[in-house]
């Protein structure tokens, strides 16, 4: 069984790469930062020295990359069981205020970047005619929060996605599932000074995607929104 996670070197991306590498999955993943990524995949294949864990330097927010490790994937992987796109920065700001540019900087990266990929694996999984696409939305991609700014934008286009995809992929046997988290725990919150039992640990997300795959053929969990147990911040 083979699984692909963008943006895997940490945070949710690392959480959930890990939790499918333990429980027998063959793990692609990739991130900017070589030497981050090389900790990651080492950390992983002792976690569950059995699975195969590729690890590919890209950066998402150029579709060459993401057509490269996409490549890669196919030359790989006979099939793709699960795909997670999780790769994603945020970037707090108001659309008034905001740097020119990083609209179109964070659609590449938190938008496009899993529109290419998908495009780019979904023949296999319709060959196959089986695989689970996890979409890593936000509690952001529902509703407008202060400094939302172009990130909420990319993460409410992002949810569309999903939603159109489920729509197009579910006479194909194909599950796709949104995952929409508030606060968690990860390098995003650097610098944070409340409690960090404010925030979800990533682990939870992992288990919410392991939960949702491990559902009977017929049943797709669609929307998975969670949040602090206190709300949102
Ligand atoms: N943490 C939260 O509170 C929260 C809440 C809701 C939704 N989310 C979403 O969950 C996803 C993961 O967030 P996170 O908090 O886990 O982030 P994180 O801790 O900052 O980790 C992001 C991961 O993505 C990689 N990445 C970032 N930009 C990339 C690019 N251009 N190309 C390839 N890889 C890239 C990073 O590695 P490199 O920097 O080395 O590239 C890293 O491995 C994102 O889509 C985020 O929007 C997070």
């Amino acid at each position: 069984m083979n699984a692909v996670i963008t943006g895997a070197s940490k945070g949710i991306g690392k959480a959930i790469a890990e939790r499918l590498a333990k429980e027998g999955f063959n793990v692609a993943i990739c991130a900017r930062n070589a030497d981050t990524l090389a900790a990651t995949q080492a950390e992983i294949q002792k976690i569950n020295p059995q699975v195969q864990v590729l690890a590919l330097s890209v950066d998402m927010e150029k579709k060459e990359d993401v057509l490269a490790f996409a490549h890669t994937i196919n030359d790989n992987f006979s099939t793709i069981d699960i795909l997670v796109n999780n790769a994603g920065i945020y970037v707090p700001g108001t659309i008034y205020q905001e740097d020119d540019g990083l609209l179109e900087k964070l659609m590449a990266v938190n938008v496009y970047s899993a529109y290419y990929l998908t495009r780019a694996l979904l023949p296999t999984m319709i060959a196959q005619q089986k695989g689970h696409i996890f979409n890593l939305c936000s509690t952001a991609s529902h509703k407008a929060y202060p400094n939302g700014g172009s990130y909420s934008i990319t993460k409410h286009a992002l949810l569309g996605f999903s939603k159109n995809l489920r729509e197009e992929l579910k006479n194909l046997q194909i599950k796709v599932t949104s995952v929409s988290p508030g606060p968690t725990l990860t390098a995003s919150w650097e610098g944070f000074d409340g409690p960090p039992t404010r925030l979800m640990p990533p682990e939870d997300i992992a288990s919410v995607i392991w939960s949702a795959y491990q559902l009977a053929p017929q049943t797709v969990m669609e929307d998975v929104v969670l949040r602090p147990m206190l709300g949102d911040l």
